[in-house]
Parts: C-alpha cells; structure tokens; sequence
C-alpha cells in the first residue's frame, strides 16, 4: 500500500458519540460506534501524519501511533480541540457530537415521583464550525450523516459551516453507516466531488485521505 503521502502532516480529528449528563448516573447519547473515525486515525497515521484523535467514549483500541485524548461531553470535546488545533494542517470532524446537552445538570440522582417530567435543553457549541472560523484554519474536513436529500443538505452544511470539505453518507441504507463495518461516501468540496462506492471504512478512510490530500493547499 501507498507511500507516506501525509508524512510531516498534523492531523487532529474527532470521533463517536458526546455524552450528555442528565444527574451524576444518566446521561442521553448516541449509536456512533466510533468506528469511521478511527478508522481516519489509523489509516492516516499509516500514511505518515501526526495524529491526534479526540474521542467520545468508545470500545475500540487506539490505532498504533495515534495520540489519544478520551471525553465526554460536546464542552469537553470543543474544549479538547482548541487545545490542540495550533498548527494542524488538517481537522476532521467525524464525531457524533450531541446537538443539545441540558441546562441544568443536576448534582444528585434525581428521584422518581411525578407522573410527568420535563428537561430543558440548550444547544451545543458547533466544535467543526468553530474550527472552520478559525483566521489561520487547517483543512477542515465535516462529515453529514443523512437520510434524504444527501447531495442537497450536505453542500448546504459545506457553505454554510465554511469547510473546506465534507463527507456526506445516506445512513438510511442497511448496513452503511451508523456502527457498520462498511460505508460509502459523496465527498463534496467547493469545486468538485466524488463518489467513494460501499467498501470497509479503513478502505474508506484511505480514499478520504488522498482526496484530502489532493485538495490541500501547496505550501
Ligand atoms: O450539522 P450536522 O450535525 O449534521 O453536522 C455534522 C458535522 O458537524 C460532523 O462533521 C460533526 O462532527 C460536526 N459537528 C460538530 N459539533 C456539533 C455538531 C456537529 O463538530 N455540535
């Protein structure tokens, strides 16, 4: 397989789910196994990048040369990845991140009593558009998880979150996706596309990487 195409690249990426704490003992998430990006880490650190993965809780192992940092919480995840942002040439966000947490996260396990219960909800910081603000950004790389419309809603999300790319997958299609094995991905960028077919998402990942690689700009 393929020369280092990304030796002397620093590549910071995030992946699975956010947890959102209700009280100390609940909290609402997400399928995202993870999978699809540490799958990114590992096939980019084959390819000689530097690679930081920030990871919602996950089970699976940390691929061999990735530095690993473990969250939460979207806050945590935001947080972790501003840290870490100086000096990236290239930031994926893979991450399921959770789009709202709750306003007021109780400090002991809320008891049962009344028929009903209402929880309040806020909205979480955006950690992709955030990146993609950034003056002296890296390549910044969104994934878009859809169920119609793909094409449509996915170059909305690229203009809209000012990336410099975005990997787009029908998760209505049985088993793409979504805590799959395999996957298939339009890849839309602000002059161009293209279809990567149903294959395993390390395969995937490799194929995403040298379009990313393509698509940087020559320093
Ligand atoms: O808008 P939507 O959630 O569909 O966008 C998906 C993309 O945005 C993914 O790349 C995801 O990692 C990223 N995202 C994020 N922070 C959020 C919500 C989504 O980084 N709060």
């Amino acid at each position: 397989f393929a020369p280092k195409l990304l030796a002397g690249k620093k590549l910071l990426l995030t992946a699975g789910p956010t947890r959102e704490a209700i009280d100390p003992v609940r909290y609402i998430s997400n399928h995202s196994s993870g999978k699809m990006g540490f799958a990114l880490a590992q096939a980019a650190a084959e390819m000689g990048a530097e690679v930081t993965l920030v990871s919602g809780p996950v089970s699976l192992t940390t691929p061999a040369r990735v530095v690993r940092i473990n969250v939460d919480s979207a806050q945590q995840m935001l947080t972790s990845v501003m840290e870490n942002i100086q000096s990236q040439d290239i930031f994926i966000g893979c991450a399921a991140v959770a789009d709202y947490r709750f306003a007021d996260v109780a400090t002991e396990k809320m008891k049962k009593s009344a028929e009903h219960m209402q929880l309040s909800l806020v909205r979480n910081p955006d950690i992709l558009a955030t990146v993609a603000s950034l003056t002296d950004k890296p390549f910044t790389v969104g994934f878009a998880a859809e169920t119609n419309n793909v094409e449509q809603y996915a170059k909305g999300k690229l203009t809209r979150k000012k990336l410099d790319m975005i990997a787009a997958n029908d998760v209505s299609v049985q088993g793409l996706g979504f805590n799959a094995d395999n996957n298939a991905l339009q890849v839309f960028w602000p002059n161009g596309q293209q279809t990567l077919p149903t294959t395993d998402k390390l395969s995937l990942a490799r194929q995403l990487l040298t379009l990313i690689n393509q698509q940087l700009p020559t320093k």
